[in-house]
């Protein structure tokens, strides 16, 4: 248990507050998911009202070290300011932290919010480099860490700071640490992950971990064919990572030795070729023929994994079924989202495509818990000690 903001005297106080607002924009720079700004707004909205000065900061892209006007934090800036329903003071200066930014952080009267421009216009920022960390730590006097998704990585803002400065989370920080920490410590079985997503490559200290806590692993996307051939499937032209069909049989072997249950999918939609119109068919997972490569589970499949959500007390889900991106391949995915809705149990969804999913298809309402943090998310299920996290005060 890490100390939060409500364990610690604000009032009166330059609080620096770390977010996540690395959030998507469109060709115009217009901001498209703003669910990183809204997350942060408890935490931002309860300094306000115990009489912080609040100085928050933030991450946008990745602007390799330098001032880049594209990844200003001015449009979030704005965004802010609407569903804060107060003004934002914004500083955009190229050192982050120079004059403008020290003199505004110092002029704040209790209540009032300054925002400071992107801190990996500093190169130093993802060093977690001198003199930088200590720049900012300057301009306040605690530091409220509510950006779970950099909470992974070892910068200036997220970890560093916490050197000067006596260190708590927000409030998001804390519903994140709450739920991952909740269903890996104790969770309420039968406990299923869901893991989808194209590489297995990428996922497999994922798979590691979850094989000792869980009791069902389901896999879906493209990393599933790597799974069939490894079971000695004709998988036609579907992404294959030979490279990781020894290591995926030790994992199903794991797997069996624990007890732990391993489904596969029986049918996939496939198509010749990776493109929307190409027409497309269901096959058996026995029968997949040579010139077909497969983009989607099938509806068997699809009903298998439904079935072993609702029978489930703890859901994790990480990674799409198929290439949700294209409507003729994303209704596996979207019969995952259902069921994730329906499921009575704790349902998280662990970030990133499957977060974005559930947004797509309108199924984000019945999931007891979407995370902000795609990378983070992962490396938590991965049972990686997260800096940002790590350098919090303990309860
Ligand atoms: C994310 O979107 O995963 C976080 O904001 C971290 O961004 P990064 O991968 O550029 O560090």
């Amino acid at each position: 248990m890490k100390k939060t903001v409500k364990d610690i005297d604000v009032r009166g106080k330059k609080v620096f507050v770390r977010c996540d607002f690395n959030v998507p924009t469109d060709d115009s720079g217009a901001i498209t998911d703003d669910r990183r700004i809204v997350g942060a707004i408890p935490t931002i909205n309860y300094l306000i009202e115990n009489g912080a000065k609040v100085i928050i900061a933030s991450h946008m892209g990745r602007p390799k070290g330098k001032p880049d006007m594209k990844y200003s934090l001015k449009v979030v800036a704005d965004r802010l300011a609407e569903l804060l329903g107060q003004d934002v003071i914004f500083v955009s200066e190229p050192e982050v932290t120079g004059p403008e930014t020290k003199a505004a952080a110092a002029a704040l009267k209790d209540g009032e919010v300054l925002l400071i421009e992107n801190v990996r216009f500093r190169e130093e920022e993802t060093k977690n480099k001198e003199p930088f960390t200590k720049e900012l730590a300057d301009l306040a006097e605690i530091f409220v860490n509510d950006a779970f998704g950099t909470a992974h990585r070892a910068h200036c803002s997220t970890a560093g700071i916490a050197e000067y400065l006596p260190a708590v989370s927000g409030f998001l920080m804390e519903k994140e640490i709450r739920f991952f920490g909740g269903i890996l410590d104790a969770p309420e079985r039968p406990f299923t992950a869901v893991l989808g997503g194209s590489k297995v490559g990428d996922k497999i200290p994922l798979i590691e971990n979850l094989i000792d806590k869980v009791d069902t692993i389901i896999v879906g996307g493209g990393r599933a064919y790597t799974f069939l051939k490894a079971m000695g499937k004709e998988i036609g032209k579907s992404l294959l990572e030979e490279d990781k069909i020894d290591m995926t049989i030790e994992l199903m072997k794991k797997a069996e030795e624990k007890g732990v249950k391993f489904l596969i999918p029986v049918d996939s939609v496939c198509a010749p070729e990776f493109k929307n119109d190409s027409p497309s068919v269901t096959c058996s997972a026995d029968e997949m023929p040579a010139d077909m490569m497969g983009l989607d589970i099938g509806e068997k499949t699809a009903e298998i994994y439904r079935q072993a959500i609702l029978d489930s007390a703890t859901v994790v889900w990480n990674g799409p079924m198929g290439v949700f991106e294209m409507d003729n391949f994303a209704n596996g995915t979207k019969a995952i989202a259902i069921a994730m809705n329906e499921c009575q149990g704790t349902t998280v969804v662990g970030g990133g495509d499957s977060a974005a999913a559930a947004r797509k298809f309108d199924l984000e309402a019945g999931i007891s818990h979407i995370s902000t943090g795609g990378g983070a998310s992962l490396e938590f299920l991965e049972g990686k000690i997260l800096p940002g996290v790590a350098c919090l005060l303990d309860a």
